[in-house]
């Protein structure tokens, strides 16, 4: 039986309310405390809420450290298609996270290498990640850790899965813009995180994300780790969710 806490809502935007509210639970209990982001679709209703909530003076990031899962190798962080793009326009330029407290992979570093070290020690010297948001593929890849062979555990430079690329071409103007590598924290560094928190929506993910949950831990399906961690949450909406019902016992 999987120990994550399984939480299964209407639609995208109570997911938001929802995780919202994890949110403001951990940075209550600790002000100065790491938040590990995520881009994509998913998140956006949860940034949308942050925002709101940080507009009617009920949430405050003046303590709060961040660190995000993974960047386009390539993209300069002014990229409209980068990932540090991404979070500044949906979230960091409308709460007050300070700047000095934002860790983003550097998509155009000369030494990824380096890089990617800099990236993990500079997480375990701010204490690590409290409270990391993740979403799923559609291949089970969390981060950038796309299926493989072995969990890979350090922050590494990964080439993308094609169905990811052709997956992510929604956002740019063709497949072949889309990068063909990305450095992501791996799957160690997310498991490392104290609390994980899943979000997922999207019909088309139901299968994946059974198979994430219940089916054999696997690199073939990276988000299946998250079934040894021991304080996970999952918030998906009930179409997402349909095929985890069977698996849960009944209130
Ligand atoms: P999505 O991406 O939120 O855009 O579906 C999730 C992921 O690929 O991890």
């Amino acid at each position: 039986m999987n120990k994550a806490k399984i939480i299964l809502v209407k639609n995208a935007e109570e997911i938001g309310g929802r995780a919202a509210d994890i949110f403001a639970d951990t940075m209550r209990k600790k002000p100065n405390c790491i938040l590990g982001l995520a881009t994509g679709s998913t998140p956006l209703p949860l940034y949308r809420e942050l925002i709101a909530r940080y507009r009617r003076g009920e949430m405050d990031f003046s303590g709060v450290h961040t660190v995000n899962l993974d960047e386009y190798l390539g993209l300069a962080p002014e990229d409209s298609q980068s990932y540090s793009h991404f979070m500044k326009t949906n979230l960091f330029d409308f709460v007050n996270i300070k700047k000095e407290n934002i860790l983003l992979l550097n998509g155009l570093a000369e030494n990824v290498e380096k890089e990617c070290r800099h990236y993990e020690n500079t997480i375990e010297e701010w204490g690590g990640i409290d409270l990391q948001l993740i979403g799923i593929g559609h291949n089970g890849h969390i981060g950038f850790n796309e299926p493989s062979k072995e969990f890979i555990v350090e922050t590494h430079l990964i080439k993308l899965a094609q169905d990811t690329r052709k997956m992510n071409s929604r956002l740019f103007n063709s497949e072949s813009e889309v990068p063909r590598a990305a450095m992501t924290m791996g799957c160690g560094n997310i498991f490392a995180a104290k609390k994980i928190l899943l979000l997922a929506t999207g019909r088309n993910k139901s299968e994946i994300l059974e198979r994430a949950l219940f089916g054999t831990v696997t690199p073939r399906v990276p988000a299946s780790i998250l079934q040894l961690h021991p304080d996970v949450t999952v918030i998906a909406d009930a179409d997402t969710g349909e095929k985890l019902k069977r698996h849960m016992l009944p209130n």
